[in-house]
């Protein structure tokens, strides 16, 4: 399999599905809204932008199967499955809110082959292939070198259904608040990997992700020279429900930090 080439097919799908999705937003109104959950939000353009994008990534890699937020019933492949979230940032997107993306990760068995995260608004489409480079609109991208979390810019997702473990994230975020150079909450997790892997943050953390959220800019992060593990160090994070992505060398000093306020 030629995954340069698949990369580059997929990077093309997901800016032409990009393109309606930017048109949809004009249109979207609150009768559009609904939910799937308390503050689980979807609408049309979600489910539209995952039918779209079933079809054209069948058609390019036909044995391979489907792991899709807003279908459950797709089939699964026995070697290849496309881990696909048709519009990440719903919420910003309902909220008309310019940060939201598309993320498509091929995982051939257990192991992310090819990751893109198109980001529709700024039209960056960062993506990697494995045993490749790190891109973003053609250029390699890289994480940063920054050592200490003292100079580290941080992001992370708040807990919005599952509020199991919100007394240590919130424990946690109060100590990042005063140990870095700040917190940031963009409302995309394809996003916020994407933008440690291009060396905007350092640091990326959240818990109660699924895999479309993660497996497409793990993958990116790697390739770009950083390090993904749970919240304690292990591996498993793509439909292990936490996550923590880093350039690597403010990892250990952050995983510290981490298991003082979330016991294992
Ligand atoms: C959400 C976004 C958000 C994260 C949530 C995700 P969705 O995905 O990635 O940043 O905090 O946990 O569910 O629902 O907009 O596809
Ligand atoms: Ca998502
Ligand atoms: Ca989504």
């Amino acid at each position: 399999m030629d995954l340069k080439l698949l990369t580059e097919q997929v990077v093309e799908l997901s800016r032409n599905v990009g393109q309606l999705i930017r048109i949809e937003v004009d249109k979207l109104s609150e009768s559009d809204v609904e939910y799937k959950g308390t503050h689980n939000l979807v609408s049309y353009v979600d489910k539209k932008s995952e039918d779209m994008l079933i079809t054209e990534l069948g058609k390019m890699l036909p044995e391979a199967g489907f792991i899709a937020e807003e279908d459950d019933q797709l089939p699964r492949g026995k070697r290849y499955n496309w881990i696909v979230d048709p519009l990440d940032g719903t919420t910003n997107f309902i909220h008309k809110i310019p940060l939201y993306s598309i993320s498509i990760a091929l995982n051939d068995g257990d192991k992310t082959v090819l990751g893109v995260v198109y980001e529709i608004n700024l039209k960056e489409c960062f993506y990697a292939w494995k045993g490749g480079p790190a891109l973003m609109n053609g250029d390699k991208i890289h994480v940063t070198e920054t050592a200490i979390l003292d100079k580290s810019l941080i992001a992370t997702g708040f807990p919005y259904y599952d509020y199991s473990k919100l007394d240590p994230y919130l424990a946690l975020f109060k100590d990042l608040m005063q140990s870095s150079r700040g917190v940031r909450r963009l409302g995309s997790a394809a996003v916020d990997l994407a933008y440690v892997a291009a060396g905007r943050f350092e640091l990326f953390y959240e818990y109660g992700l699924n895999p479309w959220d993660v497996a497409a800019g793990a993958l990116i992060v790697k390739q770009a020279g950083g390090v993904v593990t749970k919240f304690h160090g292990e591996p498993g994070f793509v439909f292990g429900k936490e996550i923590v992505a880093s350039n690597s060398k403010v990892h250990k000093e952050f995983l510290e930090k981490l298991a003082h306020y979330f016991i294992s």
